[in-house]
């Protein structure tokens, strides 16, 4: 059976409280139940995991091989600073999708820079909660 990581990074737990206004209002555990019934339907595997660690995103992503076929990662900040992320996944050599709930284009410029863009099979970013499952359908149409 095909199995994804949903990877969420720093920041990512507080969903729900953490600036409704960019983020809506949406909590982790929501999001992952939403993902879960989605993945039902796809008939896949989940494993969710969230740090705010960097080294703990690194492992995650290297215990991912020949564990999950794919990744969907929401590396939060670590999206526009870690060269080591982007190393991690190049390492990896597992599909990985981007994704963030807010529109990164469209908000301050440090945020248009993303490490991840370049490794990763595709980006998705501003429909919110919905983006995961959107992510889910993009990995799985990937992997064949
Ligand atoms: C985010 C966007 C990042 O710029 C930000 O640092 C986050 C969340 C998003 O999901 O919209 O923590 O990845």
């Amino acid at each position: 059976m095909t199995s994804i990581l949903i990877l969420n990074g720093p920041n990512l737990n507080l969903l729900g409280t953490r600036q409704p206004e960019v983020y809506g209002t949406t909590t982790l555990t929501d999001i992952e139940n939403l993902c879960t019934a989605h993945a039902n339907k796809h008939n896949i595997e989940l494993k969710f995991f969230q740090s705010n660690h960097e080294g703990a995103l690194i492992d995650a992503i290297h215990d991912a091989r020949g564990t999950h076929d794919g990744i969907v990662l929401n590396a939060g900040a670590y999206t526009h600073t870690s060269v080591a992320l982007m190393d991690a996944i190049s390492s990896a050599a597992l599909p990985v999708i981007e994704l963030h709930l807010s529109n990164i284009h469209a908000r301050e410029e440090f945020r248009h820079k993303s490490f991840i863009a370049p490794v990763a099979v595709g980006q998705i970013c501003g429909f919110g909660a919905h983006g995961y499952e959107l992510a889910i359908d993009a990995l799985v149409r990937h992997l064949g």
